[in-house]
């Protein structure tokens, strides 16, 4: 069997982003994690992608597998794209490059080095590009597209953009209360397929072309999807494509959770002695 992986940034404009790219003078280390580095991208980096998302910023999975958008949120919208006929030709970025501590304050959203980065990256990717459609995750990645296309470039590029619900919204908001999470999870679905009527024939160039078949009230089987291995570094192993809940932060306190992720092989894979 052989398997498919992602390349990596080996061609220009990427290959200098990933060599020149904001440290902690930009994003502060009292809230970003910058101790894990910075994480890119995920998808298609070779000019075939059709769609855009962009994201917000990376959790524990993304910080081991160096790949965006990989876990819950990941799956639930490589669910949305499969809807939409694209199971390969996307592209994907955070706002933010290193992950969120706390909450992110007036001050760093308006930070010019991080709008500065983040649109050498939106440039390098829509410009003379094929996007035909940009979809933001979130308030903050709405922020940053307008904010994108305020500038001369942004002015330059004619694509559908929607703004959707980002996808673990509802668990944000709901808090652990079951009932406020099956309210939130189906008004979430409700604005997903009303953005899916915009999309599906705006995307004209999808990998298949399929009626466009909404989402229900509530989650279904079949409404995650699994990452595809084309997406990340070689050699990765498929239970952290196919699994969501495989690394935690651990530790007694907040100083311990900021230095520790615990990786779990998920049950039944590893055979017993
Ligand atoms: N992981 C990401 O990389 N981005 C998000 O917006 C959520 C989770």
């Amino acid at each position: 069997m052989t398997h498919q992986f992602d390349p990596g940034y080996v061609e220009e404009p990427f290959k200098s982003l990933c060599e020149d790219y904001p440290g902690p003078d930009v994003y502060p280390i009292g809230n970003f994690r910058v101790e894990w580095g910075p994480i890119f991208h995920r998808g298609r980096l070779d000019g075939s992608a059709r769609v855009l998302l962009i994201g917000q910023d990376p959790a524990q999975n993304e910080a081991i597998v160096r790949r965006i958008l990989v876990g819950e949120a990941g799956q639930r919208i490589q669910g949305f794209l499969a809807k939409l006929g694209i199971d390969r030709s996307y592209v994907m970025i955070n706002t933010f490059l290193y992950s969120v501590y706390g909450s992110v304050s007036a001050k760093n959203k308006k930070a010019a080095g991080i709008i500065e980065y983040r649109h050498r990256w939106l440039k390098a990717l829509l410009a003379g590009q094929k996007i035909e459609a940009v979809i933001a995750l979130g308030m903050l990645a709405d922020q940053a597209w307008k904010t994108w296309c305020a500038t001369p470039d942004g002015q330059d590029v004619a694509v559908t953009y929607v703004p959707i619900t980002h996808p673990t919204q509802p668990e944000s908001a709901a808090d652990g209360d079951k009932e406020k999470l099956r309210i939130a999870t189906k008004t979430l679905l409700s604005k997903w397929n009303a953005a899916l009527q915009t999309l599906h024939p705006a995307i004209q160039h999808p990998d298949r072309v399929q009626p466009l078949i909404p989402y229900g009230e509530a989650w279904q089987p079949g409404n995650k999807i699994p990452i595809p291995e084309i997406d990340f570094p070689p050699g990765l192993p498929a239970w952290m494509r196919e699994s969501d809940n495989w690394a935690r932060r651990a530790g007694a306190d907040v100083n311990a959770k900021r230095r520790n992720i615990t990786l779990t092989v998920p049950k039944g894979l590893v055979p017993k002695l």
